[in-house]
């Protein structure tokens, strides 16, 4: 759990109690970089993604296919041996630490194997978090090139355009991720939610690159943006790397039952959640820390497929015990 604000800390005791899920990119009271001992991330005993995963999308409500295009190549990322460093791949490498019972890592596959256009808005556009389920179930039973439905090795991520509000999207949460529960959806299989944030609540959900309006603070250069986003759309390039946080999260534990810090599962502090806001050495206190810089000024510290760049918030790493990422100066 993070320090947010009072009113934040009473809707997580208020909400919290059915899903776990990430805080917003900008929540900076608390962050890690420095190695610490006083973070008691710890196992218990639950399966990791370790199998190499099937990714099956769904686009939720009407999409821009550029956007869609940046995400696709985000993901295509993951498991792209032949992009400079530091890349996706090399960020997902802090990720992979991770190991079950049987000490086997996190998986480096990760392969886009579905897409289902849910364009038609199948449950309205004021969605809540138990209805992501009812999406996946209409998306592996739909008459028209359903999605296969793989409990084996499937992880579903449900994407909703900029028109969709959900549960909690842009209060206290960006994303988050869970698990299908049998009666629902006929099977347990680990999911994510990532919502567009461009409209709804940019300085929320796709900082560093819009500013938050709340922050109490007028922006640094006078402006609304403070880091261009490097693909040209600050809810897109702000929705990669919270799509980044949930799949680092919920390959950690999937079923909410493997790592995590705290001692209430029902609030479980995950290897992302760890570091908000940080992207870069030096980072923490509302600064994302040291980025590289493109040609046109634009922020990111990742390369991926077709000479893309991504900004994407590191993870807690349990060997170095402090936040990673493959730019770090140290
Ligand atoms: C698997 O995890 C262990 C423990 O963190 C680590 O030492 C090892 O390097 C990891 N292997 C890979 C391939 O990441």
């Amino acid at each position: 759990m993070q320090k947010f604000t009072c009113y934040v800390v009473l809707l997580l005791f208020l909400l919290c109690f059915f899903q776990a899920f990430s805080w917003s990119q900008f929540n900076q009271g608390e962050n890690y970089e420095g190695s610490s001992d006083l973070i008691n991330l710890e196992y218990h005993m639950g399966p990791v993604l370790a199998s190499a995963i099937n990714l099956y999308i769904i686009w939720y409500g009407q999409w821009n296919p550029t956007h869609q295009a940046t995400i696709r190549d985000f993901l295509d990322s993951f498991s792209s041996s032949s992009v400079p460093y530091p890349s996706v791949a090399d960020w997902w490498d802090t990720v992979r630490l991770y190991t079950d019972q049987t000490g086997s890592n996190i998986t480096a596959t990760i392969s886009i194997s579905g897409e289902f256009y849910d364009s038609g808005y199948s449950h309205g556009v004021y969605l809540s978090r138990l209805s992501m389920q009812s999406i996946i179930k209409a998306a592996v039973t739909s008459h028209s090139r359903p999605l296969p439905l793989n409990p084996h090795n499937g992880l579903y991520l449900v994407l909703t355009s900029q028109d969709v509000q959900v549960e909690d999207f842009c209060r206290a949460v960006c994303g988050f991720h869970y698990f299908t529960f049998p009666i629902l959806v006929g099977v347990t299989v680990p999911y994510a939610w990532v919502g567009y944030s461009g409209t709804q609540c940019p300085g929320m959900c796709a900082y560093p690159f819009a500013w938050p309006k709340y922050s109490g603070k007028p922006p640094p250069t006078g402006g609304n943006d403070i880091t261009h986003a490097p693909n040209g759309d600050a809810g897109v390039d702000g929705m990669i790397s919270v799509i980044a946080h949930e799949l680092a999260e919920v390959s950690s534990n999937p079923l909410i039952n493997a790592w995590y810090a705290g001692e209430d599962p029902t609030a479980p502090t995950e290897i992302a959640d760890l570091c908000l806001g940080l992207y870069g050495s030096g980072g923490g206190g509302g600064y994302m820390g040291k980025v590289y810089k493109d040609a046109w000024g634009n922020g990111y510290n990742v390369h991926g497929v077709k000479g893309r760049r991504f900004l994407v918030q590191w993870v807690w790493n349990p060997v170095k015990r402090r936040c990673f990422g493959p730019n770090a100066m140290d």
